[in-house]
């Protein structure tokens, strides 16, 4: 006999929420009843849902390092691992907070934005550290900086946007001196990857997956990047980036090559290898 699928009781909650208006606490203490239209939507949210359509995108938000991102298919969703780089980013940051202030702040620059979300945790997370921070963030998609804008001006951060590829889109005014703290999280799923090719990472943009120049390694715009971020970044400053579990030999080596030095693979909190640093 088929069963019919089912959602978790937190999907479910959230769907709940989703297609009233009202919050959970409300409607538990209701015993989670909805109304005719209520209960229509839901079901048609439910429906889409069981497609593997990614619940963040049915909600229109996602958790990032405790802010709302609001987010839609034409941004790739905040994953939690990447709040580690904001983890790493910070632990360096605040060791180095000494050397800035308002009238020379931490120059910080996100390549690959997306939702905003790196940039604006980090603009936001380095101020209440009461480090002063001046932040620029590049995208290659157009529709994915308007998301990233609307984050920023939502939750108050500011950051200048620029649209264009990887430190290119930077005009030279604002490459001019260097940047002291660069991060990114950069397409790095390889084309044959099997998660790539079906479930809910088939509904994210596949230019934030496998990038512009799609390789089997997923490996082409690290390797780019590793480059362009030397060129760019202040004496002493930092670049962090976020990779594949497989790929972290392959990032060191991309460091390397590019003349980094103190470079520093690390775990994420699975322990999975996931983030590698290095330093001008
Ligand atoms: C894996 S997503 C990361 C988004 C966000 N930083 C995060 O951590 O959720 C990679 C981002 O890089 C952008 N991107 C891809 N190729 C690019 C390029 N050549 N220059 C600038 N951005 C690029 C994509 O549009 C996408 O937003």
């Amino acid at each position: 006999m088929a069963t019919s699928p089912s959602l978790s009781r937190q999907e479910d909650l959230a769907l709940r929420e989703a297609a009233s208006g009202r919050p959970r606490t409300q409607l538990i203490a209701n015993d989670l009843k909805l109304s005719e239209p209520e209960r229509a939507l839901y079901e048609r949210l439910a429906r889409r849902r069981f497609a593997d359509e990614p619940l963040s995108y049915l909600l229109g938000h996602k958790e990032f390092y405790g802010r709302r991102f609001w987010v839609s298919p034409s941004c790739l969703i905040p994953r939690p691992e990447t709040e580690g780089l904001v983890e790493a980013a910070l632990n360096w940051a605040t060791g180095q907070a000494h050397r800035f202030a308002t009238e020379a702040p931490l120059r910080l620059l996100d390549l690959g934005t997306g939702s905003g979300c790196l940039a604006v945790t980090l603009t936001l997370e380095l101020q209440a550290r009461r480090i002063a921070v001046r932040s620029c963030a590049t995208d290659l998609s157009e529709k994915t900086l308007q998301l990233a804008r609307n984050n920023a001006a939502w939750l108050g951060a500011a950051v200048q946007l620029f649209h264009g590829s990887w430190t290119l889109a930077l005009p030279d005014t604002e490459r001019a001196g260097g940047f002291d703290l660069i991060v990114s999280n950069p397409p790095y799923v390889g084309i044959e990857d099997p998660e790539f090719l079906s479930g809910e990472l088939s509904w994210e943009p596949a230019a934030a997956l496998v990038g512009s120049r799609p390789s089997q390694d997923g490996m082409n715009d690290l390797r780019e990047l590793s480059m362009q971020a030397l060129a760019c970044l202040a004496a002493g400053g930092l670049f962090a980036v976020e990779h594949g579990s497989r790929q972290q030999q392959q990032v060191v080596s991309c460091f390397q090559d590019a003349g980094f030095s103190h470079i520093t693979p690390m775990n994420d909190l699975a322990g999975r290898p996931r983030y590698v640093l290095g330093r001008l």
